[in-house]
């Protein structure tokens, strides 16, 4: 391309024109303005080497030899092609398992991420409502915005963040498209009992049920809200519960009807999920008895580690919170302070990460997020280190 009117790098360029430099700022589409990267995103970016890392959204997990056999096995023998837009037939039929749905009432996706993407792109107009939890996970609100419509919280209250059916019912407008539900929590840890699913499953609006978390619990497994009304959009995916974050594999579950914008707008979003990863994805489902064991001990690894994590928490912070119900989160109050700042100051001088609750919504400000997808002695020593700071502080 010769002509400088065509001449573009990046999205900001300067043209020479002989002693005269023009500025030419290509403006990113309105629908994002003002969205910017998450402020967990910043506040890993502080990261140094020495850093101990609390700030964390992936498991502490690598493959051990026989995931990594499944894997090579994929490669070599999987497809390399395109699969069907909503995923390979196989894959689906082990997803639905015996959930009593169809394979075309399931999804293949690019994460649980891109199953949420879908979801929006599918039916969230400019101008609707969607109640997301405050505080909840930050994609929610900023995928409601990119959609044109109004993210409205909904308020879950310390110490329990218990969802509160009858309040967030009075939320419900004529405009209210979506209401967002997830259990087990990023970045509460708790977990929504079964009656409160049941009542926000039958309000009226679609209900997208956010389960990736959904194999990481402790005392006993976290309710779903799959097949609890044909408004219920359950997505999950393997990032969590077998640490494939980089393998983007996840899906979307729901009644036929809901299903089949999903898939139209996921075909123009990624046309299909990796055909490695669901070739991954089928040989771990065809094997129940290992992917059986491999979960238990991912969840016998994340009980010793919420333990070290707690016990941390209580004798350096002086606080005792009621310990999360899944996930590897820990939601802690902290003296009272802007937790940006305080995050930002312990990233610098403490040499260790956590995200400010803010980041999760206005409610999570005067708490921090610990994430304990971490070493056994790096969460003790990242705990002991806030300690250690808060005192010397005088806080
Ligand atoms: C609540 C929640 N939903 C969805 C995701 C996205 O997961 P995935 O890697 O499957 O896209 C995350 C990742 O941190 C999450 O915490």
């Amino acid at each position: 391309m010769t002509s400088k009117a065509f001449h573009h790098r990046g999205t900001e360029d300067t043209e020479n024109l002989g002693d005269l430099r023009v500025s030419v700022v290509q403006k990113p589409a309105r629908r994002f303005a003002g969205i910017e990267l998450s402020l967990i995103r910043q506040i890993n970016a502080l990261a140094t080497p020495l850093c101990v890392n609390l700030g964390i959204g992936e498991p502490n997990i690598e493959p051990d030899e026989n995931l990594r056999k499944l894997a090579v096995d994929a490669a070599a023998n999987g497809s390399w092609h395109y699969t069907p837009n909503p995923g390979t037939l196989s894959l689906r039929k082990l997803i639905a398992g015996d959930s009593g749905f169809e394979p075309n009432e399931v999804c293949v996706t690019a994460g649980t991420e891109e199953a949420l993407f879908s979801i929006f792109q599918a039916y969230v107009d400019p101008g609707d409502e969607v109640l997301v939890p405050n505080p909840g996970f930050l994609a929610y609100a900023t995928l409601a915005r990119i959609a044109g419509a109004t993210a409205v919280p909904y308020d879950l209250e310390p110490p329990q963040w218990r969802v509160d059916a009858d309040a967030l019912m009075k939320k419900i407008t004529p405009k209210t498209k979506l209401i967002i539900v997830n259990s087990p929590s990023n970045p509460l840890g708790s977990v929504i009992d079964d009656g409160t699913l049941l009542t926000i499953a039958n309000a009226g609006p679609l209900v997208v049920s956010d389960e990736v978390y959904s194999e990481i619990w402790y005392d006993a497994p976290p309710p779903s809200m799959l097949g609890l009304s044909d408004n219920v959009i359950v997505v999950g995916g393997m990032s969590k519960s077998h640490a494939m974050t980089g393998l983007r594999l996840g899906w979307a579950i729901a009644a036929e009807a809901v299903m089949k914008p999903i898939v139209t707008a996921h075909q123009y979003i990624a046309t299909c999920a990796s055909a490695f990863s669901q070739s991954l994805a089928e040989a771990i489902l065809m094997r129940p008895a290992w992917n059986r064991a491999w979960l238990e001990n991912v969840r016998a690894q994340f009980a010793k580690q919420r333990e070290k994590a707690l016990t941390a928490i209580a004798r350096e912070l002086e606080v005792d919170i009621p310990p999360p119900a899944g996930a590897f989160y820990a939601f802690v109050p902290v003296p009272a302070c802007d937790t940006v700042t305080f995050a930002k100051t312990l990233a610098t001088d403490a040499a260790v990460l956590v995200i400010p609750g803010v980041a999760f919504g206005s409610l999570g400000e005067g708490f921090i997020r610990i994430s304990y997808a971490a070493k056994l002695d790096d969460i003790s020593y990242g705990i002991g280190q806030i300690g250690r700071w808060l005192r010397a502080a005088g806080r």
